[in-house]
């Protein structure tokens, strides 16, 4: 076997056959490698390991994306780590296995060989490989090094959706420094083989799921130069239970509670301490839970978390403008319009909408408090109070103030359920309206 390595440094690159860069393995299977036979490679690492220079070096890329360490929305960055495959050839390593006892391929560590400088553009951290590692090499000059890189890239993250949502970042490999004449990429793997490997590996039940992995390959130039480059769309999606558990069923849960308490009287004292009340938790809850939503932007959750807050208040308020309406009937009653009059009238056969009116039947006539006037008996409740009055007429309507007053609270149960179902109507719409949005 001939090692007949061209001495000459004018010979180094005229001579263009492969076959006559040929290693010395014999007695590697006996002695060990001879690293004197190397040496000449080794001397070699800083030029690019062609024959003839204006042939490109072809170098395959593929990786496994072992976990998705962490997704930052404040600074719009994607961590996660890879273990990076580089496959180039190197012409001048070469040798006949089978004198030598079979070895087909030999470790060498890095820094005796040349490296391709490819990097990853949307890092935004210095890499971090550790020094000292290896790679295959085997007899007919193909180099497989493989590295483990913790990448920091950005990523253009949009939350609108949170915590339904779904990220699309970008790892685009290019050379630093080499353009399309010196160095070509290709895929050492195929995508979808990427993809798959991934998903099995990464086995983390994180916050992140990943979805699949997909490539482009658009050159890149900068300037005159023209830089081969392979992009791989990373798709991701948040997994949302946690969210789901922490944010969205309390806050229903409390949507829930207020819109049930539209069901408690509108005559007892309790209904607007109860709203208030409530109001004050749904804030508790809000300040808790700050920490669980992304620190920037604004996803579709906090719209959503800011419609139920003014939900509250804007029951509230109805609540407080229902016992001004009540108390102004039950202590002294205005002339009442005439259109509103025939409305009151034309409304007055038996309705079955008023939420106080149900609960007055579910609780049964016996526990009814006595001072609360009821839709259908409000001018005997009311009239004793007014007793000094009752004779009295009042405006031109030819109506007793009893009367009047009873309009009045009968005209309050009207808004108070007119108001409620409007409440509903635009709690269910906007609800609906988030959940579209949701599933789009
Ligand atoms: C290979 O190297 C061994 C010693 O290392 C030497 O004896 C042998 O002659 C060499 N073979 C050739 C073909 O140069
Ligand atoms: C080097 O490669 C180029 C392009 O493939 C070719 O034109 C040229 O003849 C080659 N040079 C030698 C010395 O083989
Ligand atoms: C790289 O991949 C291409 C096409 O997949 C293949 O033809 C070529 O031999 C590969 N090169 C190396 C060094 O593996
Ligand atoms: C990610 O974005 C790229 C380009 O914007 C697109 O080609 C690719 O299909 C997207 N991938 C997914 C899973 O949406």
């Amino acid at each position: 076997l001939q090692k007949s390595w061209p001495r000459k440094e004018g010979s180094l690159f005229s001579t263009g056959r492969s076959s006559t860069f040929t290693i010395n393995c014999s007695g590697f299977d006996k002695y060990g490698v001879d690293p004197a036979v190397f040496q000449t490679i080794f001397n070699q690492k800083d030029f690019r390991p062609v024959i003839n220079y204006s042939i490109p070096t072809q170098v395959n890329i593929s990786f496994i994306l072992s976990a998705i360490l962490e997704v930052d929305e404040q600074l719009q960055l994607l961590t996660s780590f890879l273990w990076l495959k580089l496959v180039w050839n190197n012409p001048f390593i070469s040798w006949d296995p089978e004198e030598c006892g079979a070895i087909s391929k030999l470790t060498v560590t890095t820094e005796n060989l040349w490296l391709p400088d490819i990097f990853i553009v949307e890092s935004m951290d210095v890499d971090q490989t550790p020094e000292g590692l290896s790679a295959y090499v085997t007899s007919d000059g193909h180099i497989v090094y493989n590295k483990p890189m913790r990448v920091t890239s950005i990523c253009s993250l949009d939350i609108f959706y949170f915590p339904f949502d779904q990220q699309n970042c970008t790892l685009t490999f290019s050379s630093f420094l080499y353009t399309v004449e010196n160095m070509l990429l290709g895929m050492a793997k195929e995508v979808w083989e990427i993809a798959d490997t991934s998903r099995d590996i990464v086995r983390t039940e994180g916050e992140w799921e990943l979805l699949g992995i997909t490539k482009a390959t658009p050159k890149m130039s900068v300037g005159s130069s023209l830089f081969d480059q392979i992009m791989f769309y990373v798709a991701i999606r948040r997994r949302p239970n946690l969210y789901i558990i922490n944010l969205l069923v309390p806050s229903s849960f409390l949507i829930a509670i207020d819109a049930l308490s539209f069901y408690l009287p509108a005559e007892s004292e309790n209904r607007a301490p109860f709203k208030i009340t409530l109001l004050l938790g749904y804030n508790v809850f809000l300040l808790m839970m700050n920490k669980l939503l992304p620190a920037s932007g604004t996803p579709l959750i906090s719209v959503y978390f800011a419609l139920c807050l003014s939900l509250m208040v804007v029951s509230l308020l109805e609540t407080i403008f229902i016992t001004y309406l009540l108390h102004l009937a039950t202590t002294r009653p205005p002339a009442m319009p005439r259109w509103l009059h025939s409305l009151l009238l034309s409304w007055a056969s038996p309705r079955t909408c008023c939420p106080t009116k149900l609960w007055k039947e579910n609780m049964g006539p016996g526990l009814t408090p006595p001072h609360l006037p009821g839709p259908k008996d409000p001018g005997q409740l009311v009239g004793k109070e007014l007793a000094p009055r009752e004779a009295e007429l009042s405006g031109d309507s030819g109506l007793t103030s009893t009367q009047l007053a009873g309009l009045w609270v009968q005209f309050s149960h009207m808004m108070d359920t007119f108001l409620f179902r409007l409440y509903l109507l635009f709690l269910a719409s906007s609800i609906i309206v988030v959940i579209v949005l949701w599933n789009t």
